[in-house]
């Protein structure tokens, strides 16, 4: 694989990190885009080291909608050209607050889903002006069906997977891939508060999928694969079955 210029929008993760670290080892051009700038500096010093050609570092929280657009620019501005862009940035909402705290469910949707919408909308608009290039979003088997213990975080990451799905129709045949992610559980910060068990993948191993996947365009990819089977048979459970079990 050539070298490739390589845009990143929540490049502290620690999914991001260690897709970061094998582009770096790939001698890569890279752009971080965080909101914690020091921890996006420390992580760029790293992946200096590691053999990246460049690697930038850009603020944005994706919070602040107003400051997308201007993020996005001096990003790609800076890169040249973009062959393959990543957006990671996450959180897992307390979804009992979200029951009742209606502005926090509106904000936690806000960063999982309307954010990650808005900024997939302006890359892709970046692609689709220099006619080639790769977006891969990270959403999560969560958006494949709403279950009681975290459907706030499970409807915005519905609304991404469904926005990624019409995106990668629209711009088919015109030289831009759509990459879909869903990971199921992983060893993060996010979910450092969770007990672990066999189902657990490391941030490593979800990062080995995400490069394959956009190196191979897959259009959607679940990680690691044996999710794709257990949220196919979630999904085929009845509605009157699903709804008195507790997941
Ligand atoms: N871990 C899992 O089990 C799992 C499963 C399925 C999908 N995912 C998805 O994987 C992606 C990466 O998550 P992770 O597991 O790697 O967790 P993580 O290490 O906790 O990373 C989450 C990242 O999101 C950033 N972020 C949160 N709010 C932000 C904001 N307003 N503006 C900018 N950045 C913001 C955080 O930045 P700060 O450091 O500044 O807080 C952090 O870098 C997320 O989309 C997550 O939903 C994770």
């Amino acid at each position: 694989m050539s070298e490739q210029h390589i845009l990143v929008v929540g490049a502290t993760s620690a999914i991001a990190e260690a897709a970061l670290r094998l582009w770096a080892a790939r001698g890569c051009t890279l752009y971080l885009l965080a909101r914690d700038t020091a921890r996006s500096e420390a992580i760029a010093a790293d992946l200096r080291v590691r053999g990246a050609t460049a690697v930038h570092t850009g603020s944005l929280d994706v919070a602040d909608f107003a400051a997308h657009a201007s993020a996005v620019e001096l990003a790609c501005t800076t890169l040249g050209r973009v062959d393959a862009a990543l957006i990671a940035h996450g959180t897992l909402p307390e979804q009992a607050r979200c029951e009742v705290d209606e502005n926090y469910a509106l904000r936690e949707f806000a960063v999982n889903g309307t954010a990650t919408i808005a900024l997939a909308g302006l890359i892709a608009q970046k692609l689709e002006e220099q006619g080639h290039g790769t977006l891969a979003v990270i959403s999560s088997v969560a958006g494949d069906r709403g279950r009681a213990s975290n459907y706030l975080y499970g409807s915005a990451k519905a609304a991404v997977s469904t926005y990624l799905s019409g995106l990668r129709q629209r711009l088919h045949g015109r030289g831009i891939g759509v990459v879909t992610i869903k990971p199921g559980f992983v060893d993060t910060p996010m979910t450092a508060a969770f007990a672990k068990g066999p189902l657990w993948a490391s941030p490593e191993r979800i990062a080995h999928g995400i490069v394959h996947a956009i190196d191979e365009r897959r259009a959607v990819v679940y990680l690691p694969w044996f999710w794709r089977g257990i949220m196919a048979m979630i999904r085929c459970v009845p509605e009157f079955v699903f709804q008195r079990i507790k997941l």
